[in-house]
């Protein structure tokens, strides 16, 4: 498939070309985003253990996002990468153009998202994506200190429902996939006709996103309604992902989100996925299975979870819901 750089490089007028604009019922209303709700934030500076992880645990069924603060991360560290990340989205399009593809197996690359629409293809969204891998972290996870145990979300979340701290790591898998995404959205004339990124669910296991402070754009699904995911300061936005909602037998959720726009100032987010290797499986953790809560997913590897994930493409996407068990 033909690509080209996304045109709206930094100094260049931006201007919103017919291919970015949504059919009517497809684009964000934004005057109905629900601003007084919000997704929890926790503190990890918490010593209650058991306290720390029934509210991790909470806000995982309840929302299936929540922010986290006093995570250990340096600031400085957080604002570097951001404007690092920031300068790459600058750079002229020809620059970030020898990184542009559609291939999903290439390990470095830049994107854009788009939607298929019936009778005018695919429209694309109004932002652009580099993705890496990182590097191994299996050299040095096991070194990392077992206590406190903030140093691992997935034994708060293992505990949280009741289960053996390590469970949860285990079931996700040896060699994990671990790799960021950074989504740059810049300024859009008009936010009403076009999306940063359509409303979907991540199909990976977790999700760690740090964004920019002072520019809001995510937004979740709350009882229904879009609810925005302000930033806040020094903050990561922790959400479940597909596989989490499986293993978890739907007590997790992985829930619907997207990012809109806005005409003022450009925004920068970065997601940090957390997903199983291809051949791990994945099914509904047993200790979490009995006669009151009979299994709601199949059991299936992370590899056909994708592929099935490929087969849907351009659409709004229902993978987990193509894994179901009816009773
Ligand atoms: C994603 C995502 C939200 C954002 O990349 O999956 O949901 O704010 N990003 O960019
Ligand atoms: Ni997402």
């Amino acid at each position: 498939m033909e690509t080209t750089p996304f045109q709206f490089a930094n100094n260049t007028p931006l201007s919103l070309s017919p291919n970015f604009i949504l059919p009517e019922e497809n684009r964000p209303i934004l005057s109905e985003v629900f601003s007084s709700a919000s997704i929890p934030t926790v503190d990890l500076n918490n010593h209650d253990i058991d306290d720390l992880a029934s509210k991790i645990s909470q806000a995982c069924e309840k929302y299936g996002f929540f922010q986290i603060i006093n995570h250990g991360v340096p600031k400085e560290l957080c604002q570097r990468v951001l404007a690092v990340v920031t300068e790459f989205f600058q750079l002229p399009p020809e620059e970030r153009a020898q990184f542009l593809t559609t291939d999903h197996s290439k390990l470095v690359k830049v994107f854009n998202y788009y939607q298929k629409v019936e009778g005018q293809g695919k429209v694309l969204m109004w932002g652009e994506t580099f993705t890496h891998p990182w590097h191994p972290t299996e050299d040095f996870t096991h070194f990392l200190p077992k206590n406190p145990p903030q140093y691992r979300l997935l034994s708060l979340m293992s505990q949280g429902l009741g289960l053996e701290k390590d469970c949860l790591k285990r079931k996700l898998g040896e060699r994990p996939a671990i790799y960021t995404q950074a989504n740059y959205y810049p300024p859009c004339p008009d936010p009403e006709l076009t999306m940063g990124l359509p409303a979907h669910n991540d199909i990976s296991a977790l999700v760690v996103l740090l964004q920019m402070e002072g520019v809001s754009g995510l937004q979740v699904v709350i009882d229904g309604k879009w609810v925005p995911v302000e930033p806040v300061p020094d903050a990561f936005v922790v959400n479940i992902a597909d596989q989490m909602q499986v293993l978890s037998n739907g007590r997790y959720k992985s829930v619907l989100h997207r990012a809109v726009t806005n005409n003022r100032l450009a925004r920068l987010s970065l997601p940090m996925f957390y997903a199983p290797n291809n051949d791990a499986v994945i099914g509904p953790i047993e200790d979490l299975i009995d006669e009151v809560h009979p299994p709601m997913y199949q059991n299936y590897s992370y590899k056909e979870y994708m592929d099935e994930f490929y087969r849907q493409e351009g659409a709004r996407r229902r993978v987990k819901e193509a894994f179901e068990l009816r009773h």
